[in-house]
């Protein structure tokens, strides 16, 4: 891991500066954010967006995230409605992305948004994702920083042993707070809608702004509005089974466990909480699914984890990591489905 480490480098002034130089030359910086950390480069330059996908090895058609400095600063590229000004007054910085109309004289390279006329931004809550972004003075496009159908990455380790080469310097920022990435909120259709649930509770944007719509299982498995609903977003290499309660034991598999009332006898075992606290659990959870993902386990076995609060956010990356359709409740030839897609 010698070449990894080489391109990690502590936030100070000086590797502020060096990485907001990188950018403006239309190099790739990885960079902390209380969710998971980013690949980011500058938003308006599409060919720092391209190498962004590239080194992904992302599919074109999937929209980048597009981070500000402050909400006046993503005032100039999207469209903000009352239900928008009010969210981003409330949660940013934070772990809630908007998408909302592209603004018609918007800087932003067209392919970080995929083609479309939305934009999807976000001011992240993190000092180093700020310095780096009041430096550049410009949006940062920024994906999770980690391979297309990977676990997104929550150290700069992660980054680093996933991407060497294709980006020129880590900001290291200790492990993501959050460790989930942000709620993906759609504000462009008739009803607000939830695109992918993250690191704001579903609950909590509903206080704001009223009763969210749910996506549909038809739409969830046909037409998804957000190409990152794609199922095995989140994939280990080993299969991965939900719901194991004791149930029947192979000790081949390792556990990823959750609460304190767990069955002995598996491979190996990580627990993303002993004590039941969902945050503690999304922080835990992307680093733990690395660590159980070898080739050595047959598989990996995951107790329940209650749907409430972050829960449904996590409850939403296992199922994908499963290769499960999103709406688990949908018809059996929709669940059994795998998408060739692959998102990241
Ligand atoms: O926490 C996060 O959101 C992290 C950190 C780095 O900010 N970023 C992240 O980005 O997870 P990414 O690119 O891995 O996921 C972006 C998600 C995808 O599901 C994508 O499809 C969706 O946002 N998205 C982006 N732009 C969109 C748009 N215009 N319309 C619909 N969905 C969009
Ligand atoms: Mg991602």
């Amino acid at each position: 891991m010698m070449a990894g480490d080489s391109i990690i480098a502590r936030p100070t002034p000086e590797t502020i500066a060096r990485a907001a130089r990188l950018i403006s030359e239309g190099r790739l910086v990885a960079f902390p954010t209380e969710t998971v950390y980013g690949l980011g480069a500058d938003a308006t330059d599409d060919r720092a967006v391209a190498a962004v996908f590239e080194a992904k090895e992302r599919p074109r058609f999937n929209p980048l995230i597009v981070h500000f400095a402050d909400v006046e600063a993503a005032q100039g590229t999207a469209v903000f409605d009352e239900r928008a000004k009010r969210l981003a007054r409330r949660f940013w910085p934070g772990a809630l992305t908007l998408v909302l109309p592209r603004s018609p004289d918007c800087p932003v390279s067209l392919l970080a948004c995929a083609g479309l006329e939305t934009i999807a931004v976000r001011v992240p809550g993190h000092e180093v994702a700020l310095k780096l972004l009041s430096t550049v003075r410009g949006p940062l496009a920024a994906p999770s920083a980690n391979r297309s159908g990977l676990v997104s990455p929550t150290t700069a380790v992660h980054v680093a042993e996933e991407l060497t080469g294709k980006v020129a310097l880590v900001l290291d920022g200790g492990p993501c707070r959050i460790g989930i990435e942000s709620t993906v909120l759609d504000l462009t259709g008739r009803e607000p809608l939830v695109l992918r649930p993250g690191g704001v509770p579903r609950a909590a944007i509903e206080a704001e702004i009223g009763p969210l719509a749910r996506i549909g299982a038809a739409e969830a498995a046909s037409a998804p509005r957000s190409p990152g609903l794609a199922l095995r977003h989140y994939a280990p290499s080993i299969p991965l089974r939900l719901e194991a309660r004791g149930g029947p034991l192979r000790p081949e598999e390792a556990l990823l466990a959750f609460g304190a009332n767990v069955p002995a006898g598996y491979a190996a075992e990580r627990n993303l909480s002993a004590a039941g606290d969902l945050g503690e659990a999304a922080a835990n959870l992307f680093a733990m699914l690395r660590e159980l993902d070898r080739g050595d386990f047959a598989g990996i076995a995951v107790m329940p984890v209650p749907e409430s609060g972050l829960g449904e956010a996590i409850n939403d990356r296992l199922r994908r990591a499963a290769g499960e359709a999103l709406a688990a409740k949908g018809p059996v030839s929709q669940r059994g489905r795998r998408s060739p897609q692959r998102a990241g």
